[in-house]
């Protein structure tokens, strides 16, 4: 091969080379740029899922002492004296529930907590709630016409969704998922102590 000849493949191979070269520069730099892409995103999520826990806690264990007081409205469970068993009579009746009621940052004196119906008959004394099982409405007192039998008689109703109940708490018909809520009744002197607690609407089980 002459010397020119050998030039001008040097020279080719020279510029191919740099040529090659510079592509791969380029490519090089692309890759580091998605490599530092990369990385930005991953620390960016990475500092908002730790903004995110640091704050959300917070807002958490606010949110939780917002709703204490909602979640500790069943205060319930112990027992109240009402009255003397003389005084109890076979038509069921009402007597409120005062307490002290609590939430979170107070606490109020002698407030209304709930109400109940009390009867006797012969030695048994009975107590309902006097809220519906249904959806909660306030149970009455009254003469209504009895689904089963067609006749008009003093009973339990709800005036809500019109169920209605006979004075020994069972269902006369099925709007109600359940019988009027039982109490637990105790004897003691005389006097008629009734353990009140109030119960979950609209299901079939009895449970708090
Ligand atoms: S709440 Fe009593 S019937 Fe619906």
């Amino acid at each position: 091969m002459s010397k020119k000849n050998r030039e001008i493949v040097s020279g080719m191979s020279a510029e191919n080379v740099s040529n090659n070269t510079g592509i791969n520069v380029q490519n090089t730099e692309i890759k580091k740029n998605q490599n530092t892409n990369r990385r930005d995103f991953i620390k960016v999520a990475v500092a908002s899922g730790v903004g995110v826990c640091a704050v959300g806690a917070p807002i958490c264990a606010g949110t939780r002492m917002v709703l204490a007081p909602v979640f500790q409205e069943n205060q319930s469970g112990q027992f109240y004296p009402l009255t003397t068993i003389e005084s109890l009579t076979e038509k069921p009746q009402k007597f409120a529930i005062v307490d002290n009621k609590h939430d979170a940052w107070t606490t109020l004196p002698n407030q209304k907590i709930g109400s109940l119906f009390v009867r006797k008959v012969g030695d048994k004394v009975s107590a309902f709630h006097s809220l519906c099982p249904h959806a909660g409405c306030m149970i009455q007192i009254g003469a209504k016409k009895n689904p089963q039998t067609g006749n008009e008689e003093e009973m339990f109703y709800c005036p809500c969704h019109a169920a209605h109940f006979s004075f020994d708490g069972k269902r006369l018909d099925s709007v109600s998922p359940r019988d009027l809520d039982s109490l637990e009744v105790k004897i003691e002197n005389n006097k008629i102590l009734v353990r009140f607690e109030n119960f979950t609407f609209g299901i079939a089980e009895k449970r708090s």
